[in-house]
């Protein structure tokens, strides 16, 4: 099995390049089908999913407007429950359709609390596409991912974006951290 080590700490390979390829193809052929005629405004959600919306974009074809957000919860590996907004929305989003892109939905507090506020902005739906879901770690049972690639176990993971204080976003693989 492929590893990575970041600061003394062993990550194992959970989906290569390839794999995860596969998944954001699969997504965006559902999002094509669903989006097309709509002109949604697609929102990446920063720094975690860079890498993730520049690949399913890259598969989009219908028109759209896309934007980046940036938002904050995690110190470390663990979510610290209070969301800091670093970088805004701003554009006018009433009546828009939004599509969320996330790279990994784990308590589920950080997109519970975005799409509060961005209903507030009274748009016509929202919905939320995330690469990665942990379901046991989720608080908000009610939060709704309509595209989600894969459910993953409650372990912290990086690569293709994700990192640990920093380090390991640069990956193309996802790695999982050995439970030693
Ligand atoms: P939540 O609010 O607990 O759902 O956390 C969402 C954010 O925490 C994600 O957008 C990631 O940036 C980060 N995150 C959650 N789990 C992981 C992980 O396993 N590895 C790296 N970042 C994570």
């Amino acid at each position: 099995m492929k590893s990575v080590s970041l600061n003394g700490k062993i990550f194992e390979e959970l989906l290569s390049g390839d794999e995860i390829q596969v998944i954001v193809k699969s997504l965006a052929t559902k999002i094509n089908k669903d989006y097309a005629g709509l002109n949604p405004i697609v929102v990446a959600v920063l720094d975690g999913a860079f890498m993730f919306a520049a690949d399913l974009v890259r598969h989009f074809n219908f028109e759209h407007q896309f934007r980046f957000v940036k938002l904050s919860s995690y110190k470390g590996m663990e979510s610290s429950g209070e969301i800091t907004h670093l970088l805004d929305l701003d554009i006018n989003i009433s009546d828009r359709n939004i599509l969320i892109v996330e790279d990994i939905v784990d308590t589920g507090v950080t997109l519970h609390h975005y799409q509060r506020k961005l209903s507030a902005q009274a748009p016509k739906n929202i919905e939320i596409c995330s690469l990665l879901m942990k379901p046991n770690s989720l608080q908000h049972k009610d939060l709704a991912v309509k595209y989600c690639g894969q459910d993953i176990a409650d372990e912290f993971v990086i690569g293709y974006g994700l990192d640990w204080d920093y380090q390991g976003r640069h990956l193309p693989a996802i790695y999982q951290l050995r439970k030693d």
